[in-house]
């Protein structure tokens, strides 16, 4: 026997003698199968209508060169232009009503037009979706799920007109992550915060006014590192938030005592609340994230810009906190979220920000069918609200090429940074985002010279595995490729997805005060609200120039005319997954992005835009 027939007829037998019991997925059991009988709403989410001109529409008011730069869209001409067509309606309600027998009358249509719902049963679920249901347990709270994890069929003709099935292989929100090896614990939440970096409490504040911008970050430090003069013109009309999920919360008095050191005018100010699904700032929770985001932003913004907090509640039960947010500023998804156990009901009716700054990692950017479909329709979403002039700033991460510490072995997310695939993450690596990375001033440097990215923590950082790289950095990107990436095994990561972070900022040892003391803090958590703070500064000088927010800049940032508005950041790298990650290096680097802001130059470039 030919040897190659040998091995074939090896590997035929290898795999039937392995058929696995079927794998739940990653923090959840499976339980066991469905009763036939039990009641289910199944969802069909309707495929939206030119979806697959996002980018060209986001380019056209984004693009430095466009006619229409900076023309952004009205939310109610978003709304029309994704709304699914009549034809996706007709198609799957006929072939429900004709080919599957379900009476008429059970079959809903979502206000929003882009869902159809209906009650079945198990067996009726299982028959039209050629799949079996199983009950599956939440590893981390015990609750139960249902759902079918092997996946699901839809007709040809049908699958085209459906982006997702619920419930089906999704089982709402992202799991609960792990940080230094330590569990996030039970009711905090399910999305991790970007503070990886260790935490020194410092003595002498006083002191400190005093020390090197190496050693203690200060407001001051930021604002000589991104040469940040900034005084607000515009704060009666602009507008910038910041969110925190779940349990992060601040209290009043650690900004004060914040504020008497470094912005005595701002004592006493607190943010604007808008809570999302009842999100309540003042309830018991950890401080750390929130003292951390809203310090910077507000010292760094000053006493006439007012900042928005996204207060988003979060319970344990598994609703996925992006939906939650994405939904509170956009009626028209709320129907898309899983709520079936738990119902949305901010839809749309929040206030939208110019600016959003979110310092949280939220999925990971995995190829897999159980998050896929999900992570895409959320960074959609990010996607038609940066139409609308919203810029989301996020940070990188504070993982290296991990995620979290997880790395993709054999398809599955492992703990402890084994060898394995690097894991990009949501929301720093969906396209409509501005993804900061951490750097930090270099032992004995001064704030005039480059930073580098920190080893504090490691500077998250790498390549989407959901969304391909998009035309605005392919030439940055492709620069780095062919001429400073590792020379990595083809699956360690991919290399025509989009690439992250886009900028850097200052990521450690940062000053902020919390639990009543000043601590040494830091991660990504900082550099997005600081970038953030930037981008609003800029919205500020556009306003009272006349002009509109700058809404999504990615492209921007990249082109020819932002040159000179970064500073190159070249040494450094982001280890995970024991590897050395990715090296800094001349240009755009995945663990520095294009580098460190200088303000003026910045908004100089986009004042000099229509
Ligand atoms: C968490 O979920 C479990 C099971 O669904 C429920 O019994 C419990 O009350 C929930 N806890 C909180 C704090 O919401
Ligand atoms: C900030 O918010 C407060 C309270 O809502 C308001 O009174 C004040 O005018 C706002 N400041 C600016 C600059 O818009
Ligand atoms: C790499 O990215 C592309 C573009 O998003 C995607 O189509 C492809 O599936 C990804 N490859 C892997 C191995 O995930």
């Amino acid at each position: 026997m030919p040897p190659t027939l040998l091995l074939v007829a090896f590997l035929a037998v290898l795999g039937g003698a392995i058929a696995a019991p079927p794998r739940a997925p990653a923090g959840w059991s499976l339980h066991r199968r469905a009763d036939p009988d039990a009641l289910l709403t199944l969802k069909f989410s309707l495929v939206q209508s030119n979806l697959d001109k996002l980018d060209a529409f986001l380019l056209d008011v984004a693009d430095p060169q466009s006619p229409h730069y900076g023309q952004h869209w009205s939310p109610s001409r978003v709304k029309e232009t994704f709304r699914p067509s009549a034809e996706s309606v007709d198609t799957v309600q006929a072939w429900l009503t004709h080919d599957a027998g379900i009476h008429a009358d059970k079959i809903k249509l979502s206000a929003g037009g882009d869902i159809l719902h209906l009650d079945v049963t198990i067996a009726e679920a299982e028959s039209l979706l050629e799949t079996e249901y199983y009950l599956y347990s939440d590893n981390e709270d015990g609750s139960v799920r249902v759902g079918c994890h092997e996946g699901y069929t839809l007709p040809e003709h049908i699958s085209k007109h459906v982006e997702l099935v619920w419930p089906t292989v999704h089982f709402g929100g992202p799991r609960a992550l792990s940080r230094r090896g330590e569990s996030i614990s039970k009711s905090s939440s399910r999305v991790g915060r970007d503070s990886g970096a260790s935490k020194t409490p410092i003595e002498n504040i006083v002191a400190l006014a005093e020390v090197d911008c190496d050693t203690s970050v200060t407001l001051d430090c930021l604002r000589a590192l991104y040469n940040f003069d900034f005084t607000p013109v515009s704060g009666d009309v602009n507008t910038v938030g910041v969110v925190e999920f779940g349990k992060n919360v601040y209290r009043p008095w650690n900004l004060d005592m914040f504020f008497e050191t470094y912005s005595p005018d701002q004592v006493g100010v607190i943010p604007t609340l808008i809570s999302v699904e009842g999100g309540d700032p003042t309830a018991a929770g950890v401080v750390d994230e929130a003292s951390l985001d809203i310090e910077l932003m507000m010292g760094l913004l000053g006493p006439g810009q007012n900042l928005s907090l996204y207060q988003v509640a979060q319970t344990n039960t598994s609703l996925d906190p992006t939906d939650r947010l994405l939904a509170a500023l956009d009626e028209s998804y709320c129907s898309v979220a899983p709520a079936e156990s738990e119902g949305i009901t901010d839809c749309g009716n929040k206030p939208r920000t110019n600016v959003i700054s979110i310092s949280y990692h939220l999925n990971p950017d995995l190829n897999d069918p159980a998050i896929s479909p999900v992570v895409q329709r959320q960074c959609a979403e990010f996607g038609k609200l940066a139409l609308t002039g919203i810029t989301f700033v996020a940070s990188s991460g504070d993982y290296g090429v991990s995620y979290a510490g997880q790395c993709l072995v054999d398809g599955a997310l492992a703990f402890g940074n084994p060898s394995g695939s690097f894991v990009a993450q949501l929301p720093a690596s969906c396209s409509y985002i501005t993804a900061v990375g951490g750097t930090s001033v270099a032992a004995g440097a001064s704030t005039d010279q480059v930073e580098e990215s920190t080893t504090d923590f490691w500077s998250g950082g790498g390549f989407s595995n959901n969304f391909a790289r998009p035309a605005w950095q392919d030439a940055a990107v492709q620069n780095y490729l062919d001429n400073f990436a590792p020379n990595y095994d083809a699956s360690v990561f991919n290399r025509s997805g989009r690439a992250y972070p886009d900028v850097a900022a200052n990521g450690y040892p940062i000053v902020v005060s919390e639990k009543g003391r000043f601590v040494h803090t830091g991660g990504t958590s900082a550099s997005a609200p600081i970038f953030a703070s930037l981008i609003a500064a800029v919205n500020d000088a556009r306003l009272a120039a006349g002009k509109g927010p700058v809404g999504f800049i990615n492209p921007a940032l990249y082109s020819t005319s932002f040159a000179g508005a970064f500073k190159d950041v070249t040494v450094g790298n982001n280890p995970g997954c024991q590897t050395d990650g990715f090296p800094a290096a001349p240009g755009w680097d995945p663990v520095s992005g294009l580098g460190t802001p200088n303000f003026v130059k910045l908004r100089d470039a986009f004042l000099a835009l229509p």
